[in-house]
């Protein structure tokens, strides 16, 4: 999506505008074309001049109003002694009051203004601070169209009784509930105080009890530099189980049991990638299993990881996701993005030390499958890319950083990673790695800083597999290193058999298959594959009701692309029930191919939308055309 832009701009939003528009404003921008790469222009705020530190909020979570309302209160370091005002971004906040204080116990009144706002960024609050100020504290409210909260009803619950809240800050939703620098750059400790409705226990993503009483009133402590997007608050009828000596699971009580012996192997992954890479910095590791609105897989919020409950499958078979969020403690949370241009720093390490955690803890074989599947599905989705949107250090001026949210940070990074490890040698590029986290630990660090690391410590390896071509041009550095996998190979070939009528469906040996092997064996299936071997596959394996939510999700799109109607009615369930958007989008944009799936569509998301994060429905209502007012 490019951002419309508005003429009608306070000077102050012009020149942070401008970072924004350089290529969709008519007229020129006022401001230098060539910003320091250290400049995020995804932030109105200029912490090179007054940059916060400290984030402490003591807020109510009120539910009836959906709303948080109370203070942050910020301290504040004045880099440059000329400055007299501290920005903040601001999207949406309802803000009370301003006051400063240079002692932290003496506060007085600051006086404030709100910049014009954007779409998508939202605007500027900034503070005036008296000489010797080193603390603001502002009193405000959320407002209705807070984009990094979801506010659900108890029939959006598993127990059905209680009202949920969660946060999702990651990428710009942090400045829709806090005010503050929000920009990965910019590292802030934080402490918190929540207060909410008796009986729920609210959670974040820093130092807590375990399993408090719940006298609606929690505390919470980050005592290490994170990115404001790993701010994370959730609250609801929530329960505890220990996993191990430093993990556990917070869920509903209905799911919590469930979640604990699927993610019993937390604690063997911790160990296989502090044995890699280094200690695990964060004290305990714990996941929060959400309600199925929840829009993504997972989220990394740090010591807390958010998952979907759609990973629950029973076998562990979808726990690559635990090894993916745990993975970012070292990409991502030690070492951070500095701005969302460097956004393929966070997510191709991560899939790479994931797929490093899943062959330690369950084999080669498995970490094959499992990065076949992503490689496969990369090459399929580039094909509809943009060759600009192809390209791993992304240049995203004037876009939402969300647009930057493709296979190609994730799995094309991966496979950079991958292509270097095969150059070097994976001890040396073992060692690299860990050094990395070690010197880079607790900072934000732009692509530039990366590759000056690597030609510096692995001298020669970037010329090797040419890393110029990997970093800045679309495509894939051809040949590209690509996954093996035989079990794969053989699914092929059975499919193949099966085909052409050589082998009746329960002649497949499916007994022995995988979540994984089912997923490629879905996937190759052709697309002139005949209505009738839909069926036939459907009543020798109940695929239309298959509990696995990849599986399911992977039959509902064939069924949908091929017009295999007995799939309709638990499309439309599925679609009402899950939020999380990497299983909408492809569903939505399959249905809207025709102009009859594209009105049941319609008629489905009618029903649906009220439950979806705004994060899931803003990405369906571009695939739909459909009109929010
Ligand atoms: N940090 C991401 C999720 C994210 C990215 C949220 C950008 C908002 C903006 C998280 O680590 C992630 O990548 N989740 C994946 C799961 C994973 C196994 C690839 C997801 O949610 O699908
Ligand atoms: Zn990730």
């Amino acid at each position: 999506m490019m951002w419309g832009m508005r003429m009608e701009f306070s000077s102050l939003a012009v020149c942070a505008a401008a970072w924004i528009a350089t290529l969709s404003c008519a007229s020129p921008p006022t401001m230098s074309e060539s910003p320091d790469a250290r400049n995020d222009i995804h932030s109105y705020s200029r912490p090179n001049e007054v940059r916060v530190r400290h984030v402490a909020l003591d807020l109510d979570v009120d539910f009836d109003a959906k709303r948080l309302f109370g203070t942050a209160e910020l301290t504040v370091e004045r880099l440059d002694p000329a400055a007299d005002e501290v920005v903040l971004d601001n999207k949406g906040l309802r803000i009370e009051s301003a006051e400063a204080s240079t002692d932290g116990a003496v506060f007085e009144a600051a006086e404030f203004s709100i910049g014009e706002t954007e779409e998508g960024l939202g605007g500027t609050l900034a503070i005036k601070l008296p000489a010797g100020a080193t603390r603001v504290r502002v009193r405000y409210a959320t407002g209705p169209l807070a984009t990094g909260l979801q506010w659900l009803e108890p029939a959006q619950t598993a127990g059905k009784k209680h009202p949920f809240l969660f946060t999702q800050s990651q990428a710009i939703h942090a400045r829709t509930w806090i005010p503050l620098q929000d920009s990965p750059g910019v590292r802030v400790t934080y402490e918190a105080t929540i207060r909410t409705p008796k009986d729920l226990l609210a959670v974040m993503s820093a130092e807590m009890e375990q399993d408090p009483p719940r006298d609606g009133e929690y505390r919470f402590r980050m005592p290490q530099p994170i990115p404001p997007y790993l701010i994370a608050l959730a609250v609801g009828d929530l329960s505890f189980r220990e996993m191990g000596p430093r993990s556990g699971v917070y869920a509903e009580p209905s799911v919590v049991d469930a979640a604990a012996s699927e993610f019993e192997d937390t604690e063997a992954m911790m160990e296989a990638v502090e044995e890699l890479y280094g200690p695990y910095r964060w004290g305990r590791y714990d996941l929060l299993v959400l309600p199925p609105s929840f829009p993504f897989g997972g989220m990394e919020n740090p010591r807390l990881t958010f998952a979907t409950p759609t990973i629950l499958a029973g076998d562990k078979s979808l726990v690559n996701l635990v090894a993916h969020e745990l993975a970012h403690s070292w990409s991502g949370n030690l070492v951070t993005n500095a701005t969302w241009r460097d956004f393929w720093l966070n997510e191709g390490f991560t899939v790479y030390l994931e797929t490093r955690i899943q062959e330690a803890v369950y084999g080669r074989e498995r970490a094959d499958m499992e990065s076949l599947l992503e490689v496969n599905g990369l090459e399929e989705e580039m094909r509809d890319l943009e060759p600009r949107d192809q390209i791993l250090h992304v240049d995203l001026i004037g876009r939402d950083p969300d647009d930057g949210f493709t296979g190609v940070p994730y799995v094309k990074g991966m496979l950079f990673l991958v292509a270097i490890e095969a150059a070097v040698g994976r001890e040396a590029f073992d060692d690299f790695l860990r050094s990395y986290f070690d010197d880079f630990a607790f900072q934000s660090i732009l692509t530039e800083d990366f590759v000056a690391r690597l030609n510096e410590k692995l001298p020669g390896a970037g010329e090797k597999v040419d890393l110029q071509a990997w970093i800045e041009e679309p495509g894939l550095e051809q040949p590209f290193p690509r996954p093996v996998s035989s079990a794969f190979e053989q699914v092929e070939s059975e499919s193949v058999r099966w085909q052409a009528g050589e082998i009746a469906p329960n002649a497949l040996p499916t007994a022995s298959w995988t979540t994984q092997e089912w997923l490629h064996f879905l996937r190759t299936l052709p697309d002139d594959l005949p209505l009738e071997r839909m069926t036939e596959l459907d009543a020798a394996f109940e695929l239309t009701q298959a509990r696995n939510s990849e599986i399911a999700h992977q039959w509902l799109l064939e069924s949908v692309r091929r017009g295999y109607r007995a799939a309709d009615a638990r499309v439309e369930r599925f679609l009402i029930e899950v939020g999380r958007r990497k299983f909408l989008k492809p569903l939505y944009e399959a249905l809207a191919e025709t102009p009859e799936g594209k009105q049941r569509a319609l008629s489905i998301y009618e029903k649906a939308r009220p439950g979806y994060h705004p994060i899931s429905s803003g990405t369906i209502d571009q695939i739909l055309e459909w009109n929010a007012d």
